[in-house]
C-alpha cells in the first residue's frame, strides 16, 4: 500500500508542495484545510476539510488514516493548529516537519515599530501621530481597532466581514494579493498614508508594501509573529522534500 501524507495547508506554499506530492505515484496525499473560506481553492491531492477537534481528534485521525508523516504548512499566525500538530503527532508517533516561510526583516531606512500584540499596536497608534492607516490585518482582528474614532482607516480584506465593525472613519477595499508596488506606491500616495499596520507573515505577495513604504518613510506597526514550537523545519518545498524523501527512505 503507499503511504499516506497529510499537509496542513491553507498557504502558498502548501498549494505548492501539493502540486509535487500530488504528481507522485509513489504516496497518496491528503490536504487539510480549516475551512474558513467558503469556496477555498482546492489543493492538488485529496482535500479535508474542518477541524480535527483538538490534538487528540488529529491523533485519531492519523491513526485511522495510517498516516506516515506530516508536514504543518500552516500560515505563520495560524500557531494554534502548530501546537496542536505537535501534540497529535506525537502522540500518533507519526514524524512532523513544519514548512514556513521566513519573516519578513527590516531593512536600512524601514521605520517599523515591532509589537507582540494588536493591544500594543492599539497603543502605538493612540499615541498620535497616525491619522491615516492602511489596515492589512485579517477579518478577526479588526475589532482591536475600532474605537480608534481620530484616525481614518483604509481596510484592506480577501472577503467583507459580517457583520461589518463599526469604524468611524473608514473605507473598505476587497482584494487578494499578490500586490505589486506600482499599485502598492499609488495607494499610498493617492489616499495619504502615514501608517501601515500589518502582520509579518513573510512572503513575496504583499511585501511590496513595505518597499513602498521604505521609499516614502512611511511608519510601518508589525506584528510579530507568535511562538511556534521547536520542531524539523524546512523554508522551502525542496527542503520539505528532502525531509519526506529521508523519512519513506
Ligand atoms: N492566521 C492567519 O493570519 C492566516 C492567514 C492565511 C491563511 N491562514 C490559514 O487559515 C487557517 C486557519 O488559521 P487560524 O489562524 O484560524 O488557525 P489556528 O488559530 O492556528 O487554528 C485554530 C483551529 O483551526 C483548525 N485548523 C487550523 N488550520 C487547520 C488546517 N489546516 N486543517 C484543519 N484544521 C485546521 C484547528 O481546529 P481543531 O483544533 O478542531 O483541529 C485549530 O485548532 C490555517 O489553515 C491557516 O494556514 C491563516
Amino acid at each position: 500500500m503507499k503511504p499516506s501524507l497529510l499537509i496542513l495547508g491553507g498557504t502558498t506554499e502548501a498549494y505548492a508542495l501539493a502540486d509535487v506530492l500530488a504528481a507522485r505515484d509513489d504516496l497518496r496525499l491528503i490536504s487539510s484545510l480549516a475551512g474558513r473560506t467558503t469556496n477555498p481553492r482546492l489543493p492538488a491531492g485529496e482535500t479535508r476539510i474542518g477541524g480535527f477537534g483538538g490534538p487528540e481528534g488529529l491523533a485519531t485521525y492519523l491513526r485511522e488514516q495510517d498516516i506516515r508523516a506530516v508536514i504543518d504548512v500552516t500560515h505563520p499566525f495560524a500557531s494554534r493548529m502548530g501546537w496542536n500538530a505537535v501534540e497529535g503527532c506525537r502522540s500518533a508517533d507519526v514524524p512532523l516537519l513544519r514548512l514556513e516561510r521566513p519573516a519578513w526583516m527590516p531593512e536600512p531606512g524601514d521605520r517599523w515599530e515591532s509589537v507582540e500584540s494588536w493591544g500594543r499596536a492599539v497603543e502605538v497608534l493612540r499615541q498620535g501621530e497616525a491619522r491615516r492607516v492602511l489596515l492589512a490585518v485579517g477579518r478577526q482582528e479588526l475589532d482591536h481597532f475600532a474605537g480608534l474614532d481620530a484616525i481614518w482607516f483604509l481596510i484592506r480584506l480577501v472577503t467583507r466581514p459580517d457583520p461589518l465593525p463599526a469604524f468611524p472613519s473608514a473605507e473598505w477595499r476587497l482584494s487578494r494579493g499578490p500586490f505589486d508596488l506600482a499599485d502598492e506606491r499609488a495607494l499610498l500616495d493617492t489616499q495619504a498614508i502615514d501608517t501601515i499596520v500589518c502582520k509579518n507573515s513573510g512572503g513575496e505577495a504583499t511585501a511590496a508594501k513595505l518597499i513602498a513604504a521604505r521609499e516614502r518613510g512611511i511608519r510601518v506597526i508589525m506584528l510579530q509573529r507568535p511562538a511556534r514550537p521547536r520542531i524539523a523545519m524546512a523554508a522551502t518545498v525542496a527542503e520539505a522534500l528532502g525531509w519526506l524523501d529521508g523519512i519513506l527512505g
